[in-house]
């Protein structure tokens, strides 16, 4: 769990007079995550703004959820109209959700031309897993060594991102995913972090394993928004597939145009994965996630399981899904994710030459992060200066967060929305936050 995320009995606790807070503490609990030292209410959104109940309005450079921006009228009209229409599970024939499959799978290249509807990251990812192992009589998995992949029994037994109490599965290997940020010779570490794989997977069929699946994230994103040597997800997948396993694209946060140039973060790659999970932005918020698959492994594990989800695929969530992609479409939004992620990533390369706080520059796209070293001879680690920064950026009306093992990458990943003007707004006011930091 990041740690702007505020635990209970630390500082939010000061804040616990707040009528809501102690509400919030005596119904969920005190376990459930809050953001910032004072937690923020937010009672309203528009576009890439966000309203706290005292009438402050932020911009919103952290949320992918509300892909199209917050209470966005296209989407909340048709969810609306369907609404009043019909809303009922999939067991009969419904125009709009076949509507829906045929645009989602028209996005993907190749085979993958088959789609199963769930209702978040976390059940794609648990589908997917199940029809791997299913596929390949194997159970052993290859993830990376600071992932978050979801919240099922599944997939804690292969967390190694944040804290579960889950022990690492016997039957999962992490894997160290080599970063060329610092790298002397890219060469050397392909080829060293490649060896690496092939031990894994000698591992996993030495001990009766095999391998079912390798899952992971293109962007590397929980892992700090990572920079691989090329052909390495290529070299892994390779491997993977020669040992007879699957591979599973996690695009809960790559997906949907992010990255800019292309609408998929496995298309980086010159590979094609064999299922695609994605959830989070799909639906603007109304809880949609899906696994895109081939015509073969659709058709094995139908012939194997009856798979049925009540809410999943829904008309409702259909309208949802569809308007985001309409709305993705009429404004050029993945265009524009490219155009604002060259200038916005020209201007963190600047900083980073210029601060020596800053180690590099990261990400793609509208999903970009600045990463952090401690001063030298500072009591401050760099978790420090960002948890600093996180909460300064606040104060100045704009929303972020961090990422990475250290907590030390500023994560900035905005609503598809964001204009040049917001971007430049970010900008000016991290800048600003920058200059307090000690010199
Ligand atoms: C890469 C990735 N996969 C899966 C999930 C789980 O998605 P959900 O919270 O919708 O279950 C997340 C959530 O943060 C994620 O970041």
């Amino acid at each position: 769990m990041t740690a702007e995320t505020t635990a209970p009995g630390t500082t939010a606790e000061q804040h616990v007079g707040s009528d809501l807070l102690a509400r919030r503490y005596a119904t969920l609990g005190r376990h459930s995550p809050l953001f910032y030292n004072t937690p923020l209410e937010l009672v309203s959104g528009n576009g890439v703004w966000l309203t706290d109940a005292q009438g402050r309005t932020y911009l919103d450079g952290y949320n992918n959820v509300p892909h199209v921006g917050h209470a966005n009228p296209v989407v909340a009209d048709a969810v609306s109209a369907q609404l009043r229409t019909i809303n009922l599970h999939t067991r009969y024939l419904n125009s709009r959700v076949v509507e829906y499959a045929e645009a989602l799978l028209a996005t993907f290249d190749g085979d993958l031309e088959r789609v199963f509807f769930v209702n978040s990251g976390s059940e794609a990812n648990e589908l997917a897993l199940r029809l791997a192992r299913q596929h390949t009589g194997h159970t052993g998995v290859l993830v990376t060594d600071f992932n978050y992949h979801g919240n099922t029994i599944t997939l804690a037994e292969m967390t190694t991102g944040l804290t579960t109490r889950e022990p690492l599965g016997a039957h999962v290997r992490a894997l160290h995913i080599p970063d060329v940020i610092g790298a002397s010779d890219e060469q050397e570490l392909l080829e060293r972090s490649l060896a690496e794989v092939d031990a894994a997977i000698a591992s996993l069929q030495e001990t009766g394993h095999g391998v079912s699946a390798f899952l992971f994230d293109p962007l590397f994103s929980t892992e700090g928004l990572l920079h691989t040597p090329a052909g390495y997800v290529e070299g892994v997948a390779t491997r993977v597939k020669a040992a007879g396993g699957l591979v599973i694209a996690d695009e809960v946060q790559s997906g949907f145009g992010r990255i800019g140039t292309s609408m998929w973060g496995h298309q980086m790659f010159e590979l094609t994965p064999d299922l695609v999970t994605m959830g989070k932005p799909m639906a603007n918020g109304h809880p949609v996630g899906a696994v895109v698959t081939t015509e073969e492994l659709l058709d094995e594990f139908g012939r194997h399981n009856m798979y049925f989800n009540t809410f999943a695929g829904s008309p409702v969530s259909s309208a949802a899904g569809l308007a985001v992609l309409q709305v993705m479409h009429e404004e050029n939004l993945m265009a524009r994710a490219a155009e604002l992620g060259e200038h916005i990533g020209a201007r963190l390369h600047d900083i980073a030459e210029a601060d020596p706080h800053v180690r590099a520059a990261r990400g793609r796209g509208l999903f970009f992060g600045l990463e952090f070293i401690a001063p030298d001879g500072g009591r401050r680690t760099a978790a420090d200066l960002t948890k600093a920064l996180v909460e300064d950026l606040r104060e100045r009306g704009v929303l972020i967060s961090r990422i990475g093992p250290h907590d030390n990458v500023l994560k900035m990943r905005p609503p598809l929305v964001f204009t040049r003007e917001h971007a430049d707004l970010l900008l000016e006011q991290l800048d600003a936050a920058l200059h307090t930091l000690p010199r």
